[in-house]
């Protein structure tokens, strides 16, 4: 069986790395979270102190940082430069700077640059904004999804509280309203929908709904590609 790409964009707190990872893991596909790595670029510059102006620094930091993915106890681990920071990419410091980041156009070449070469085997689940339309153009499969703010405000509380990390509903709402702005009006790769993709709103779906929706559909692609 011939392996395929398979791309899920959508806004922030959507579920998407749910889903990618149920769905690599199904597949048997790597799976990479293209945001961990614009989160652990944001927490290397925030360290140390490059700020987004700073075109030098920033291509100079570009140089020093090494991304990698190591699977923990069955959960996706960052690291950078061989530090494990998975834990510190999701709080709110990261968080409130990765989309300025993610807008620099020196960043975006360099991240599009590693996440291509990742996929070059194909058989790899790459979660994002701009996976569809500029990282993988061409990949079999291409999945939008979209769940309404509440549901994703919901979601990402839970998340946080999992973590033990207690932060106001409000300071959330904001953070991913900001952070819907910053990415989908960005001049360099905003986020929207391939023409190509297929939309799940997943408002209204459990996890194993969408799971079996995205199997069927990853297997009628892999059948195309393979006739
Ligand atoms: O998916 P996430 O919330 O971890 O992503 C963090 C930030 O990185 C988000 O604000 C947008 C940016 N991002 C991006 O611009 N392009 C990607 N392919 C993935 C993430």
């Amino acid at each position: 069986m011939k392996k395929i790409i398979i791309a899920i964009d959508g806004f922030s707190s959507c579920g998407k790395s749910t889903l990618a990872k149920s769905l690599a893991q199904h597949l048997q596909y790597a799976y990479i979270d293209s945001g961990a790595m614009y989160r652990a670029t944001t927490l290397y510059l925030l360290r140390n102190e490059v700020l987004p102006a700073n075109e030098a620094g920033i291509k100079k930091a570009l140089q020093q940082i090494d991304i990698q993915f190591k699977r923990i106890n069955e959960v996706n681990t960052t690291f950078l430069n061989g530090e494990n920071v998975e834990s510190e990419i999701r709080g709110l410091e990261v968080s409130s700077h990765v989309s300025e980041v993610a807008a620099i156009s020196t960043v975006r070449r360099s991240m599009v640059n590693i996440q291509r070469t990742a996929g070059r085997q194909k058989g790899i689940v790459m979660d994002g904004r701009d996976i569809g339309t500029v990282v993988f153009p061409k990949a079999e499969l291409k999945i939008f999804l979209t769940a309404t703010l509440e549901e994703r405000i919901r979601r990402r509380v839970l998340q946080l509280e999992k973590q033990g990390k207690n932060i106001s509903r409000e300071e959330i709402e904001k953070n991913l309203q900001h952070r819907d702005h910053i990415d989908s009006t960005r001049a360099d790769s905003p986020l929207r929908q391939a023409e190509d993709a297929v939309l799940i709103d997943n408002t209204n779906l459990s996890e194993p709904e969408q799971l079996a929706m995205t199997i069927a559909l990853a297997q009628e692609r892999m059948i195309k590609e393979n006739e």
